[in-house]
């Protein structure tokens, strides 16, 4: 049976280039629409950018820009960098975009009428240096300056008369706040009693965002604009047919730092707005440069443009998802980059490409050689290489990517050790239906791992295929054809060689 599958990304603010935390959730999301699409599901993809508040604004005037202009001209670097990482998304969304300017005010209105907005006046520390409101904590810091307190009139949400349909969801719904321990959290923080949510900005103090329609000296508060983003995409209030089809949302993905927007801001507009809940958001981990956070004033800010060019696409996609347990932090750096890339790629994945490349056409004039029946030996491999049937999807539904991939590598480890010990490259010389059978089993398996990893690394496993002329194959034992002319390639992963210490 087909299934639906509506996946999301954060929209990102446009106040700066894509970082790799930014490629790491687009890549992720990627890999999933991708394993959605090749098992028969229909799957929706949405990511986009969120262009207005303060810190875009902020940026924009740092470069003597109008807010649009400097988010036009930053725009096509994260929709470049999204097609040189091979994302699939199939909609990409700006919070200036009129589409989504009428949702979000058409939103204000039926919240307002409905009687959960309403003005009041709000006092608090505010920071002026930062233009925010701070907490009496952040205060006492002593790390904020230009403090004062600060009276405004703002216009408020009343999540709290939300907050216990929100726990209640929450406990009835194991799968709506993944990983569990990040439901844990927002559980904890719904034990207090929830504040309601300043919605609003006075223009006078920070103009760039959606007017709110019932009062034209005010615009919304960036993650009230932001969050409806994925409900205007699938064509909320614009196309009821496709909206009904597409939400609730299967996934939104987000990262751990915005895990409260998204949970109990989002799903308390959502009650307001008498629409069911995604089904599950995801908060993955953050990427530490070697043990630090990254930061651009400490200048570790890594750029994925810059390991695209120098090592390719799918090198980097497979890094960042193997190296990274989704839900914990992971650790980036060249060292292990490299490490991973020489043992996995290079000396794994393809030189089981490369021996059966190599072989086919030394033995066998580059055609496939039939198997005849399998040894006891054959079979260990034959049964790992069916087992991941199972196993991959399984991980892979419960986010698991990087151990689904660890699976697949274990079979590639299998066969080059079956290799090994058959050596066909002797056996060739004594007994050659014999060296065909294993040649047979090693290509099928080469097969096999190709269309797992294709949704992380579509371009290099796409090349395997073509080698095989197995485009369009399944995961299934045996759908390689014998007969099939082998073609050719070049180095798939070529080893990354060092200079030595000291020379580089
Ligand atoms: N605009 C909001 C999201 C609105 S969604 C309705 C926003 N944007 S952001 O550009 O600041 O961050 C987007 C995402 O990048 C967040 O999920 C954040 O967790 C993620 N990351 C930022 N730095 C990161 C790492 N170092 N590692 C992994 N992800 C990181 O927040």
């Amino acid at each position: 049976m087909t299934k639906k599958f509506y996946l999301t990304t954060p929209i990102y603010y446009v106040n700066d280039k894509p970082h790799i935390g930014h490629a790491y959730t687009t890549i992720l999301a990627d890999v999933l629409s991708r394993f959605h699409r090749n098992l028969g599901d229909e799957v929706l993809f949405l990511t986009g950018l969120d262009e207005h508040g303060q810190k875009v604004l902020q940026a924009a005037q740092a470069r003597n820009m109008t807010p649009q202009d400097h988010c036009d001209d930053l725009a096509p670097r994260f929709t470049q960098l999204w097609e040189k990482l091979e994302i699939s998304n199939d909609d990409f969304i700006r919070t200036t975009q009129e589409r989504h300017k009428k949702v979000v005010q058409a939103v204000l209105q039926m919240v307002y009428d409905k009687g959960d907005i309403y003005q009041s006046e709000y006092e608090g520390w505010y920071s002026v240096a930062e233009e925010r409101f701070i907490t009496e904590t952040e205060k006492d810091s002593g790390e904020f300056r230009d403090v004062k307190l600060l009276k405004e009139r703002n216009w408020f949400f009343k999540m709290s008369k939300y907050q216990q349909a929100l726990i209640d969801h929450i406990n009835a719904h194991p799968e709506y706040i993944q990983p569990e321990h990040r439901k844990n959290e927002i559980l904890g923080f719904l034990r207090q009693p929830l504040t309601d949510l300043c919605i609003s900005r006075p223009k006078s103090r920070m103009g760039w965002g959606i007017e709110i329609p019932f009062d034209n000296e005010y615009v919304t508060y960036v993650w009230f604009d932001a969050l409806i983003n994925y409900i205007t995409a699938p064509g909320y209030l614009s196309d009821d047919k496709k909206f009904n089809y597409w939400w609730p949302a299967s996934l939104h993905l987000i990262g751990k730092d915005i895990l409260t927007t998204h949970s109990v801001y989002w799903s308390t507009m959502l009650f307001s707005l008498g629409l069911p809940l995604p089904k599950t958001i995801f908060a993955h981990g953050w990427w530490l440069i070697g043990d630090s956070k990254m930061s651009k004033s400490v200048g570790n800010v890594v750029n994925p443009l810059d390991l695209v060019d120098e090592f390719g696409v799918d090198p980097v996609r497979y890094f960042l998802m193997r190296e990274m347990v989704p839900g914990q932090d992971a650790s980036f750096t060249m060292d292990a980059f490299i490490k991973r890339y020489n043992s996995d790629l290079a000396n794994d994945f393809g030189n089981l490409l490369n021996r059966v490349s190599g072989l086919i056409p030394k033995y066998f004039n580059a055609i496939v050689p039939a198997p005849g029946s399998f040894t006891a030996e054959d079979k260990v491999v034959i049964n790992i290489a069916e087992s991941l049937k199972d196993k991959v999807p399984a991980l892979v539904e419960n986010l698991k990517v990087s151990e689904a991939i660890e699976e697949t590598m274990q079979l590639v480890r299998a066969v080059n050790k079956y290799m090994e010990q058959q050596a066909p490259w002797k056996l060739a010389k004594e007994n050659l239906p014999v060296a065909g059978r294993v040649l047979y089993v090693a290509s099928e398996a080469l097969r096999i791992t190709a269309v797992h990893l294709s949704a992380v690394m579509p371009a290099k496993t796409k090349i395997v295929l073509d080698v095989l002329g197995a485009q369009g194959s399944t995961v299934n034992w045996g759908e390689l054809k014998p007969g099939t002319k082998l073609g050719i390639h070049d180095a798939l992963f070529p080893r990354i060689t060092l200079p030595p210490c000291g020379e580089g």
